[in-house]
């Protein structure tokens, strides 16, 4: 059976609103034997189209040109919505930057808002700053992070074109875990950068961002690989947590075909394997 098209994986989200979860994810469902390729977070997908726009941020490297800013996106269509909504996403900045609703504003250095596009068509959401986060103010950027951000390039993104937050802004005392009542503290922020985004998918990486969103106590691996609705009616798409990828590389196929199932949901062509998955990468463990 030939690889499905990203047009074919749409039809297939159009046709599967979230139901019961079984394991083996979207792209499994559409005979996903020849979609599994061993070599994780690299590859082609044949065909599929690429509805282009203007004056939209772009990926970077010789990839196609994956548009994956919205131009109905945060912004909306007036210029006086989107410098208001600006306002509101600077506000609500500060206000997290100065927050002191958990114990956690005792021991972090900094507050990790979050970064990337405000006007981004996916959002990233997710567990919490780690040792260097904390240090640097920023998501995403120690050892998972790079992976995160390998993982972008290979359905031909760049951080810059998402936006990357976290269910908690300070990081927990050695990595613990996020406490039921940080995340209960801490998730006003996390709605209310949802709102003023308004990303069409939210992929939700690994048990803590999959559950504050979507409220559910299921396991990622039972969850992840189906589009799921949240309460608020966000679309979002658990997957693996990159830690838990480094941790676990045999998962990497599995979060490879999460990736491309986000990709084919946003209607964005792959970019050919060698600039996905440039040298350093090969070297890296894949799947099964
Ligand atoms: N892990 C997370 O969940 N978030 C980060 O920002 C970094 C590591």
């Amino acid at each position: 059976m030939p690889p499905a098209t990203p047009l074919e994986m749409s039809r297939t989200y159009e046709a599967s609103p979230v139901g019961p979860v079984a394991s083996g994810g979207a792209a499994a469902r559409e005979g996903g034997a020849a979609l599994a390729r061993p070599d994780a977070f690299g590859g082609v997908l044949a065909g599929g189209g690429l509805a282009t726009r203007p004056g939209v941020e772009r990926s970077a490297a010789a990839a196609p040109p994956a548009v994956i800013a919205s131009d109905a996106g945060v912004i909306g269509q007036s210029d006086q919505l989107s410098v208001f909504r600006a306002d509101l996403f600077g506000a609500l900045r500060t206000r997290a930057e100065a927050c002191r609703r958990c114990r956690l504003c005792e021991t972090r250095q900094r507050v990790v808002f979050g970064e990337g596009s405000t006007r981004p068509r996916l959002m990233i959401i997710g567990e919490a700053p780690g040792a260097a986060e904390d240090a640097t103010g920023l998501p995403f950027v120690g050892e998972a992070g790079q992976l995160l951000t390998r993982m972008l390039v290979a359905i031909g993104l760049s951080r810059a074109d998402v936006y990357i937050g976290n269910v908690l802004k300070c990081r927990p005392p050695a990595n613990r875990p996020p406490a039921p009542d940080e995340v209960v503290a801490c998730r006003p922020y996390l709605r209310e950068q949802i709102e003023l985004l308004r990303p069409e998918l939210i992929l939700l990486l690994g048990n803590h961002a999959t559950r504050a969103v979507l409220g559910t106590d299921r396991g990622i691996t039972s969850i992840r690989g189906r589009l799921a609705t949240s309460p608020e009616g966000w679309r979002t798409l658990p997957t693996y947590h990159p830690a838990y990828l480094l941790r676990t590389p045999r998962a990497k196929a599995e979060a490879w075909l999460d990736l491309k199932f986000a990709a084919s949901i946003l209607g964005l062509a792959l970019p050919p394997r060698d600039v996905a998955r440039p040298a350093a990468a090969e070297q890296e463990p894949t799947g099964p």
